[in-house]
């Protein structure tokens, strides 16, 4: 659909706050439901899913170490508005529609609050997925300050409800951050970027078939990822912001379904990067455009204080962009400075714990292919594997291992995120695929290819390219229990794409 762009403002979603609050904890209650939105001045209002009833839902704003409890409410209706394939895994017909369950993005989160995709609930509590576990979550927020995210993580339901707008930030803060003087207040803004298609009149448009010849496809029919026609940041299409000129900190993230986005800004000027999905870097870093795949974060520095006057596009630069979805948003330096820019940007931010290679006690393999189900539709593997089989990824806690996810699928980049942890990437080696389909061995016709400066710090979702080997290494912990480690393209997630890991305590 071609809606006229920057002609809405970009909202900025509210704080949360919590319910109740004593010295050891902060108590809060969020309410799933169903509302309409207004998402761009010539659409009539949009139905949606969403938390609290706004979209993107609001904003936690925490201290490290601060115990924050929530209880996620469903209240959501018994019949999903989007089309829902009976046929995959954890989506039967025999299961209600309106399940859900909140998975915290990033977060250092005990197993039991962690949001496991089969521990959903419907309205009341009335029914629960097999490993239900509580009601009410804990996070401690142990980890770094940084901005983790919260969305929907139900098996098989995942892309139906995160594309209906069950997304919000959860913004961590520590003294450390505190003490670095960042642009803050109204001049620290979250940036959620989606993708998403409409209907004339106004309604969300997700295909409900994949383009491929579909006699004898089930109906509605999973999709491939597909890229939606139009972005939105904050819930609106295209949206503007004035800003002053001075610097202004932006907490990105890409919170569409699948879409690759490529950012820069028109006129070229640069962005001083200084953290990352996980939390702040070591030191700035000067960059003129980075890729964020699905789930991915960048916390930017922007400084307009010598562009008074002029309008600066932020815009998409993937190859696959359309002509419509190369632009997503638009700065106006046209307001007068309120008060004088008393914020820094820092060079040095200090020091994290990395990991070497010598840490390591096991390296393990995956390899990443595609298959044909039934029905001919490709079927994404972690390692050939499906949701169901055996548990094959299981760790003692506090240990350091090396993931290698070796690429096959001639294909986009998958992201692929491990829940409870943080690591780093080591590198991206390109291999030989031909020969390593024929003979499961690995050749290397080059060296590796170190993370991009904009992916040195830490970070808990990676770009595993096709025909390349991509190292990470981590720790696992320090908490033990069922978790799950997926791609993040959600129609991947939801399609077997995704797999238990299990962290186990030291045997004494
Ligand atoms: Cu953002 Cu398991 O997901
Ligand atoms: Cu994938």
């Amino acid at each position: 659909m071609n809606l006229q762009k920057f002609v809405d403002e970009l909202p900025v979603p509210y704080t949360l706050s919590p319910r109740k609050q004593s010295s050891n904890h902060s108590y809060y209650e969020v309410i799933m439901k169903e509302f309409s939105q207004k998402l761009h001045r010539d659409l009539p209002p949009t139905r949606l899913w969403g938390y609290e009833g706004t979209f993107p839902g609001p904003t936690f704003d925490v201290m490290k170490n601060e115990t924050v409890l929530v209880k996620w409410i469903n209240d959501l209706p018994g019949k999903h508005f989007l089309p829902v394939d009976t046929t995959i895994h954890g989506s039967e017909s025999t299961l209600p529609e309106g399940r859900s369950v909140v998975h915290l993005h990033g977060g250092r989160t005990p197993a039991h609050s962690d949001g496991y995709p089969e521990a959903w609930f419907t309205r009341n509590f009335e029914q629960t997925g097999p490993l239900f576990e509580r009601e009410v979550y804990i996070y401690p927020n142990i980890e770094r300050a940084t901005a983790l995210w919260y969305h929907d993580h139900t098996i098989g339901m995942t892309r139906l409800n995160v594309y209906a707008g069950l997304v919000g930030y959860y913004l961590i803060r520590d003294k450390h951050e505190q003490s670095l003087n960042l642009p803050q207040g109204k001049y620290e803004i979250p940036l959620i970027i989606v993708d998403r298609s409409f209907n004339p009149d106004g309604s969300l448009y997700y295909p409900a078939r994949p383009d491929q010849d579909d006699a004898g496809l089930p109906s509605p029919s999973l999709v491939p990822p597909f890229d939606a026609d139009t972005i939105l940041v904050n819930g609106k299409v295209y949206p503007y912001l004035n800003v002053e000129p001075r610097k202004y900190r932006f907490r990105i993230l890409n919170a569409s379904n699948s879409r690759i986005l490529t950012l820069k800004l028109d006129n070229n000027q640069p962005f001083f990067q200084i953290g990352t999905d996980s939390g702040l870097l070591e030191t700035m870093i000067v960059i003129h455009e980075f890729i964020l795949l699905s789930a991915e974060r960048m916390d930017v520095i922007i400084d307009f204080s010598y562009c008074c006057g002029q309008s600066i596009i932020l815009k998409n630069v993937t190859s696959n962009a359309s002509a419509e979805t190369t632009e997503v948003m638009q700065f106006r330096v046209a307001q007068p400075l309120t008060s004088a820019d008393t914020s820094s940007l820092p060079f040095y931010m200090g020091e994290f714990i990395r990991l070497s290679r010598s840490m390591a006690k096991r390296t393990r393999d995956l390899v990443l292919i595609r298959i044909q189900d039934q029905y001919g539709r490709s079927l994404n593997l972690l390692d050939g594997k499906m949701w169901i089989d055996r548990i094959s990824e299981k760790i003692e806690v506090n240990t350091v291992e090396i993931w290698r996810f070796i690429n096959i699928i001639n294909d986009d980049p998958h992201p692929i995120h491990l829940h409870l942890v943080d690591f780093q990437i080591l590198d991206r080696q390109p291999f030989d695929v031909a020969h390593f389909e024929e003979t499961g061995n690995l050749i290397f016709p080059g060296p590796p290819d170190p993370p991009e400066p904009y992916e040195t710090g830490l970070k808990d979702t990676v770009r595993a390219p096709y025909g390349y080997i991509t190292s990470i290494i981590v720790r696992f912990g320090p908490f033990t229990g069922r978790y799950v480690w997926h791609c993040h393209m959600l129609e991947h997630e939801d399609y077997e794409m995704m797999r238990p890991m299990e962290i186990f305590e030291t045997p004494d």
